[in-house]
């Protein structure tokens, strides 16, 4: 079991990177860094609009030249890895080893410590990456995130063009508020693991399990509309996915998940362990982000208005 970090104060001013900081959850992380008066470097390939008090950079990566003039006068880096693909991550982590940071790893709840060879390619490359980062003697701080609840915007476009969510279906897990896992990553990186042993990653989930049929109800609900999730055998979801012109790297990688990962009934408190407050609900998050779907509606739908 992980040992509390605490959340509260910083001793001095934290510089931080934040990775993937235009995404889902890294926006989250940034706002509550600033919020909480921390220096803030971001990072994301395609650059965004300045924000009082961020340091915006735009990079890849991938490219150690970018993740070296990242790193500059950083203290401590919220790491994510976006890629499916950990072979890149070889050269990220030798310079990370170089300037050896504090590092706070957001990796999947999905890992299984005990196998040799993971569920599918997402999951692996978490595995590879935390590897690679205790094998560097980074000591990072790891964050195993559940499902985040922020996937559900996938399927904006679909909600905006009727009432069925389709595709493939995946295992039920503790779906976790990407706000609680930022809360959570904050917690982290302006906190002092360091400073005392950890004995394994944190484990941040949601309080209860949900397939994806559950998700898209807890979303009409919140929607005021009967919605309906309907499952795409993984021939026909691939087909149609690749039709999208989705990559097929990560198609491949959609469909293995959906077809290999174990469901899990994993209900940890860690969340509240870190930032002192327990986990919220999907039910939650739905009603919270409803105005997104309706807006999306609105959009597709004008002369309903
Ligand atoms: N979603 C889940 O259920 C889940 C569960 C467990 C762990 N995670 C981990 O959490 C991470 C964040 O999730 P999310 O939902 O916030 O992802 P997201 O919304 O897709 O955001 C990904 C972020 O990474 C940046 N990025 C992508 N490729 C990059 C590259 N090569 N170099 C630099 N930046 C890059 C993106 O910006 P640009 O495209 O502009 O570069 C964006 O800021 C995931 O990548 C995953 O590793 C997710």
């Amino acid at each position: 079991m992980p040992e509390p970090t605490p959340t509260t104060g910083t001793l001095q001013k934290s510089s931080v990177l934040v990775t993937g900081a235009t995404g889902n959850l890294g926006r989250e992380v940034v706002d509550r860094l600033r919020s909480q008066d921390a220096r803030v470097r971001s990072l994301a390939r395609r650059r965004t609009v300045a924000r009082p008090g961020v340091e915006a950079m735009a990079g890849d990566l991938t490219d150690p030249t970018v993740v070296r003039a990242a790193l500059a006068g950083i203290d401590t880096v919220f790491l994510v890895w976006p890629l499916l693909d950990s072979v890149p991550a070889h050269d990220l982590v030798k310079v990370l080893a170089e300037a050896a940071p504090r590092v706070v790893y957001l990796s999947t709840a999905a890992i299984d410590d005990g196998a040799v060879r993971q569920s599918d390619p997402i999951v692996q490359v978490h595995a590879d990456l935390e590897a690679l980062l205790h094998g560097a003697g980074l000591r990072p701080l790891v964050l195993r995130s559940d499902t985040l609840a922020s996937n559900a915007r996938g399927w904006t476009s679909q909600l905006a063009a009727g009432d069925v969510v389709a595709g493939p279906d995946i295992a039920r897990t503790a779906v976790v508020d990407e706000r609680d896992v930022a809360d959570a990553a904050v917690a982290a990186l302006l906190g002092s693991h360091n400073a005392g042993p950890v004995h394994g990653p944190y484990v941040l989930t949601g309080p209860e399990v949900l397939g994806r049929a559950d998700q898209v109800d807890l979303l009409g609900a919140a929607l005021r509309r009967r919605l309906r999730f309907e499952a795409v055998p993984a021939g026909l979801a691939r087909a149609r996915m690749l039709a999208d012109g989705r990559p097929e790297q990560l198609v491949e990688a959609l469909i293995s998940a959906s077809l290999h990962r174990p469901q899990s009934h994993r209900v940890t408190d860690h969340v509240e362990r870190l930032t002192g407050h327990p986990a919220g609900t999907f039910a939650r998050w739905a009603i919270d982000h409803a105005v997104e779907f309706s807006h999306a509606a609105e959009v597709s739908r004008p002369e309903d208005a």
